[in-house]
């Protein structure tokens, strides 16, 4: 049966922590410049209905590092943007290429992908998850501290897309996650709930200090994600202080690392300062998005 990879909760742990070994196995091959061609003659369509800098180019890349073909499909230039029902495209697409990546706003539209196509689909990020970054990220984690055991990360800014997909990592993973938002700008309760009843340790505050008091991991995103630009205004008066600064690391493990899964806005939700300091893995963490994705394409469509 066909898999998909639409959020980090439907995977058991095990299998995770098989493509973080598989992506590490990528990555030194690929640093010696070995290939093999693991999806060989098998195609990826690339559906963006926003934009994107990493997410294109590391699948795109990654997918010719592979031996396959990536195809970019832009959703103005399709009939998707016409207005085409998803249910048809998927259909249609499958009878064409081996795997279906897709970046959307309504999580509905990934599901939906999924639902009727019959090759995998990958979420390339919804406004609900972002699962692909956040597996990047914690492979990240893996390279410099080996373990997420005994680790207790911290998210400081918006409960988006991005703190979503944390909570599921810390139901799969078993680490603390603290997170710091404003009031009213809290994760999604229908993400939070069940990561939970699985055992999750998500706390919740509206202090950034407090979150990342003697935290190993520090993490961030925009304060208004894509969608939500009309709102800018009103959310930077919302989250003034909600960054990662110099004062945030003080309070945190002196050996922390910072990610931010970029676009950053330096002087919003971390400064200049830390994003270019020596805690920061963010550019570490961008490049592994090519080779943790490329793990994932090889498990679902290899
Ligand atoms: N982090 C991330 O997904 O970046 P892009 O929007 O550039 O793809
Ligand atoms: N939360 C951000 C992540 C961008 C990679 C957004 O959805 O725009």
């Amino acid at each position: 049966m066909k898999r998909d990879f639409i959020s980090i909760a439907d995977w058991p742990t095990d299998e995770l922590d098989k493509i973080f070994a598989l992506a590490a196995e990528l990555k030194e091959k690929q640093k010696r410049g070995e290939t093999r061609p693991y999806l060989g003659g098998k195609t990826l369509a690339m559906i963006f209905e926003k934009s994107s800098t990493r997410t294109r180019i590391s699948f795109e890349v990654g997918m010719v590092q592979l031996g396959g073909y990536p195809l970019f499909l832009d959703s103005r230039s399709t009939q998707l943007g016409r207005g085409e029902p998803i249910e048809d495209t998927a259909r249609v697409m499958s009878r064409y290429v081996d795997g279906i990546m897709i970046r959307t706003f309504a999580h509905e539209n990934v599901t939906e992908m999924a639902r009727w196509a019959s090759v995998p689909v990958i979420n390339g990020l919804s406004d609900l998850l972002h699962p692909c970054q956040v597996m990047a990220d914690l492979f990240t984690v893996l390279e410099h501290k080996k373990s997420f055991r005994d680790l207790t990360f911290c998210w400081i800014g918006d409960g988006n897309n991005m703190a979503n997909s944390w909570i599921n990592a810390a139901a799969a993973f078993g680490f603390e996650l603290r997170l710091a938002t404003p009031k009213g700008y809290e994760p999604d309760a229908a993400v939070l709930e069940p990561a939970r009843a699985r055992g999750a340790r998500v706390l919740l505050t509206n202090d950034p200090l407090e979150a990342a008091h003697q935290a190993h991991v520090l993490n961030t995103d925009v304060w208004a994600s894509m969608g939500q630009e009309e709102e800018q205004l009103k959310r930077q008066k919302a989250f003034a202080g909600f960054q990662i600064n110099s004062d945030t690391l003080r309070v945190a493990d002196p050996e922390c690392v910072v990610l931010h899964c970029l676009p950053a806005h330096r002087g919003e939700e971390i400064t200049a300062e830390v994003l270019e300091g020596p805690h920061s893995l963010i550019f570490d963490e961008a490049e592994n998005r090519l080779h943790v994705q490329k793990a994932i394409m090889v498990t679902l469509m290899g």
